[in-house]
């Protein structure tokens, strides 16, 4: 088994469980722990518990991998292995009980830094569907037994999801934006979870994804799922995705949608 494919088994595996014991706590009622940058950025008690779980499993399977999550931070490991986590993406969705939010688990090489790493493995697990998407570096992007392509855009637009984050002064530029890309859009999705838009690009669901703003354990499981399934990814002009930028649509399509964001 490749280095890859194994990492990808134990993402899978810590994913679906971790999955599991959230969808649990959704049922017993959810409580908001804190918030974070803005008032409405939120962190729920089983955000805390599901990335705390994921870290202790990654550490009892692979003991010198580093750590990088959404609510516990990072740490450096000796394996030139770092786990890409958000335990919960869609904290919002996920308090107001709407079926939108997934374990993201990702496994990169390299450093700890969305600039430079490369991404080995990535899961994308949606208990409430049951959907896991999950792909490995040169193993294509995967549904249960689908092999997973990008779509192509048709003459009425790209079906086109994207996302406002929770910094305030970042919301009339992104409005701005939205109004250039509205003309190349069959039309506009905010499913309030940047994984599972990213997955949607991967599935052909959705016809291409943006936003400025989100973290790496965002987008690092689901950039790989649209780089697998054949998609094109973009960051910052001409970069990688990062902080300034996502943009992951088929090859077509991507050029399109980059020259109307003229960010
Ligand atoms: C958020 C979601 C949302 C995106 C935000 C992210 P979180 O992640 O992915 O769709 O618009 O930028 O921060 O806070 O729910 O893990």
């Amino acid at each position: 088994m490749t280095l890859a494919a194994d990492l990808l088994d134990i993402a899978t595996r810590i994913a679906r469980d971790a999955g599991a014991l959230a969808h649990r706590r959704r049922q017993e009622g959810v409580t908001v722990a804190a918030t974070k940058s803005a008032a409405a950025d939120i962190v729920t008690a089983a955000d805390r518990e599901v990335e705390a779980y994921i870290r202790a499993e990654l550490a009892r399977e692979r003991p010198g991998d580093g750590f990088f999550g959404e609510e516990s931070g990072a740490e450096e490991g000796e394996t030139g292995i770092t786990w890409v986590v958000d335990p919960i993406d869609g904290t919002v969705n996920y308090a107001y009980g709407i079926p939108a939010w997934a374990v993201s688990i990702a496994a990169v090489e390299g450093p700890p830094d969305t600039a430079s790493w490369t991404a080995l493995a990535g899961v994308v697990f949606n208990p409430v569907t049951g959907e896991l998407f999950r792909a490995s570096r040169g193993g294509g992007a995967w549904l249960g037994g689908q092999r997973l392509a990008v779509s192509e855009v048709g003459p009425a637009g790209g079906l086109i999801a994207t996302g406002f984050g929770y910094d305030p002064a970042t919301h009339a530029p992104a409005l701005e934006q939205l109004s250039r890309v509205m003309p190349i859009a069959r039309d506009v999705r905010r499913i309030g979870a940047a994984s599972l838009d990213l997955a949607s690009v991967a599935a052909g669901r959705m016809d291409a994804y943006y936003e400025r703003g989100t973290h790496p354990w965002d987008h690092a499981a689901g950039a790989l799922l649209v780089a697998e399934a054949g998609g094109t990814l973009g960051g910052a002009p001409g970069g990688r995705p990062g902080r300034g930028m996502v943009i992951a649509a088929g090859a077509e399509f991507f050029p399109v949608l980059e020259a109307v964001l003229d960010y």
